[in-house]
């Protein structure tokens, strides 16, 4: 693994930022990190990073500031959320296309050698994802090209940026598809919760309000494949030392649908069985989606270890936990 290098972590304040910060300073690297955020609102604290940003990566001067004397850099930023962010922020999302771009030019300038990008399953091909059980998602499948409206173009067209970079000026750059990455110190309220979290947070709130019945969005039927963070950060740093340049899906294969996650989350609380109001209006993405790990297992030799009930299991607690805390008070978690 990295170890003893200057690394640039954009988007350190978020969810897998967070995580990849730990586990960077724990192999002894030397740590930038960067978020839009203020800092109070970063998901994680870290004592030993070398130098802490708050600022807007999307103005090319703001990047050019943070690319000096830096070894490597990880683009994990970007304006998202679940369904419910990123089907009403289509325009909002598809500006961070501006972080990715300036960034890039910015490393250019300064001769980093390696870059990763955080891409999305979001970035296939709508048609393929019709179904409810459908095959896992192979990474050729992003083409032809008619991804996820907005969010999903953005990624689509940055992972092309970071291509042509590559090749015209010869920055190793290495893009990971990630799969409904989802586990402690992440959003669970306020609008850019996924699907785990949401789900989570509903079933503890049904269990200390005595209620009977939690809201779920369209029919329930829809089916995802969720990737625990632990496995998520493990699989970014394999991919990062590959020699792998094209974008490899991080996901799992485990493909379940909301019922059948609402069920895991129901045992894990040992709450009696809800009743579901299923909101059909509500955003609902695609009808099936999960990954294909084959690419994945065979350029780097690895795939996802961590079942849904297991990384459920630490989810569900970790929310509890923190609802305990803050009550229905707004936590930096809710923010983003
Ligand atoms: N968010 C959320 N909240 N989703 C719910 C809820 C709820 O309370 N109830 C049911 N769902 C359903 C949604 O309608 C959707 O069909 C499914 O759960 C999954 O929703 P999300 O987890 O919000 O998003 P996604 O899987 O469609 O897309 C997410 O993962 C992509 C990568 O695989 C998003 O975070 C994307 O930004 C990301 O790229």
């Amino acid at each position: 693994m990295i170890k003893n290098k200057k690394i640039l972590v954009v988007g350190a304040g978020g969810f897998i930022g967070g995580h990849l910060v730990k586990r960077l300073l724990e192999n002894n690297n030397i740590i930038v990190a960067v978020d839009i955020k203020p800092k109070e609102y970063w998901f994680q604290d870290y004592d030993n990073v070398k130098n802490h940003y708050s600022t807007d990566m999307k103005e090319i001067n703001n990047c050019r500031k943070v690319t000096k004397d830096i070894d490597y850099v990880f683009n994990m930023a970007c304006n998202m959320g679940g369904m419910g962010f990123i089907e009403n922020n289509k325009a909002e999302c598809m500006q961070s296309v501006l972080i990715n771009t300036n960034l890039l030019i910015a490393c250019k300038e300064d001769g980093i050698k390696k870059y990763f990008f955080s891409s999305s399953a979001c970035a296939y091909n709508k048609t393929k994802q019709q179904s409810t059980f459908i095959d896992g998602l192979k990474e050729k499948d992003a083409y032809p090209a008619d991804p996820e409206d907005g969010y999903g173009w953005e990624k689509l067209f940055s992972e092309r940026m970071c291509r042509h970079f590559r090749e015209d000026f010869g920055i190793e750059t290495r893009i990971a598809r990630y799969h409904n990455i989802y586990g402690p110190f992440g959003t669970y309220d306020g609008g850019r919760e996924k699907a785990p979290a949401a789900l989570c947070r509903k079933i503890i709130k049904a269990k200390k309000t005595n209620e009977n019945k939690i809201e779920v969005w369209g029919d329930g039927q829809q089916t995802r494949s969720f990737l625990y963070i632990d496995d998520c950060i493990e699989g970014t740093l394999r991919l990062f030392e590959s020699d792998y340049s094209e974008p490899v899906n991080i996901g799992s294969d485990e493909q379940v649908s909301i019922n059948q996650m609402i069920d895991m989350i129901e045992d894990i609380s040992e709450i009696k069985k809800l009743s579901r109001d299923y909101q059909l209006h509500m955003p609902k993405g695609v009808r099936g989606r999960s990954s294909n790990n084959d690419l994945v297992k065979n350029v780097l030799n690895w795939s996802f270890k961590i079942k849904l009930k297991d990384g459920l299991e630490k989810t569900y607690n970790w929310i509890n936990n923190e609802m305990n805390k803050h009550g229905s008070n707004i936590s930096r978690f809710t923010k983003s």
